[in-house]
């Protein structure tokens, strides 16, 4: 029987009080349910409204890459810096510590390599993702490439309709083919396309005009760095995505293809999290570099 004693009546009712209006601070998540938001708000930092996105699922395509041969060494250390980890279900489960918390945006296609044709995905089944308690997944779209673009957005609309199911947000990836001309009309595109199909992330490469990509897409883009840069061409390419409205980067090699990781993944923090300046950026990269 329930514990009857000293139950005391309610007596601070707020009457007169309007109920608190809530809003939430990611882009294009107003009507979305409770559980998918609460996933989003452990990616997106409720101040800046940004993340910054560690990526280090480069070798599901590429095998042991520069800076991933040993995640055990090379990523764990820089897991403390980052707002979320992008990666694989192999990866994660065999390197990451499972007392690390990390949101987990899980890589959830797969079946290609880069030895064969590339993009040519299908998805891993979205019980795992949710066995590995995950804040989201994603997945690759390859807009304009004629063998894979009808897959690769079926994959996305699958993915959506799976993460849906459990309120689980899928960020598409605008995978950029060799005939594709890397222009803001093309991202801004691939990017469209991603959140018409019902990504609530979009991770897209920054171009000039970038402006014009975020301006047009519902849903937060975060940036991928791509191929490894000098660390202040790293940082203003950084600086220059937010300022044009990206809600962050989801970063790899600029990160941990660094001459120090650990000192490059806290300078994008400053420049992402708190608007500094390049030069200022470099400048704590060089101080905090061992
Ligand atoms: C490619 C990916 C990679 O994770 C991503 O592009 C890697 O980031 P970076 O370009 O910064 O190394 O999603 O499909």
């Amino acid at each position: 029987m329930a514990d009857v004693d000293d139950i005391r009546d309610g007596r601070n009712f707020g009457i007169g009080v309007d109920i608190a209006k809530q809003t939430f601070h990611v882009k294009g998540m107003e009507g979305s349910d409770w559980g998918l938001k609460n996933r989003m708000a452990r990616i997106f930092d409720r101040n800046s409204g940004r993340a910054v996105m560690l990526a280090f699922d480069h070798g599901f395509l590429m095998g042991p890459t520069s800076g991933l041969e040993r995640i055990d060494l090379n990523i764990v250390p820089l897991t403390e810096y980052a707002d979320c980890l992008m990666g694989t279900r192999g990866i994660i489960r065999s390197s990451i510590p499972a007392a690390c918390t990390k949101p987990v945006c899980l890589r959830s296609d797969t079946g290609t390599t880069i030895l064969t044709q590339m993009n040519d995905n299908l998805l891993i089944c979205e019980e795992d993702a949710i066995r590995l308690n995950v804040a989201a997944m994603a997945v690759m779209v390859a807009v304009g490439e004629k063998e894979n673009e009808a897959s690769t957005i079926a994959n996305l609309s699958q993915a959506v309709d799976a993460g849906m199911r459990y309120s689980i947000p899928v960020m598409g990836v605008t995978a950029v083919g060799k005939d594709m001309v890397r222009d803001a009309r093309y991202f801004a595109l691939a990017s469209r396309v991603c959140a018409e199909n019902g990504a609530s992330i979009v991770k897209t490469y920054f171009t000039e005009g970038f402006e014009k990509v975020v301006a047009c897409c519902p849903v937060p883009v975060v940036i991928a760095g791509g191929k490894k840069l000098p660390e202040l061409e790293a940082l203003e390419l950084c600086y220059q995505a937010v300022q044009c409205g990206a809600a962050g980067v989801d970063m790899g090699r600029n990160v941990f293809q660094s001459e120090d990781p650990v000192a490059m993944i806290q300078a994008v923090r400053a420049v992402v999290h708190e608007n500094m300046k390049p030069a200022q950026a470099i400048q704590l990269f060089n101080d905090l570099k061992k």
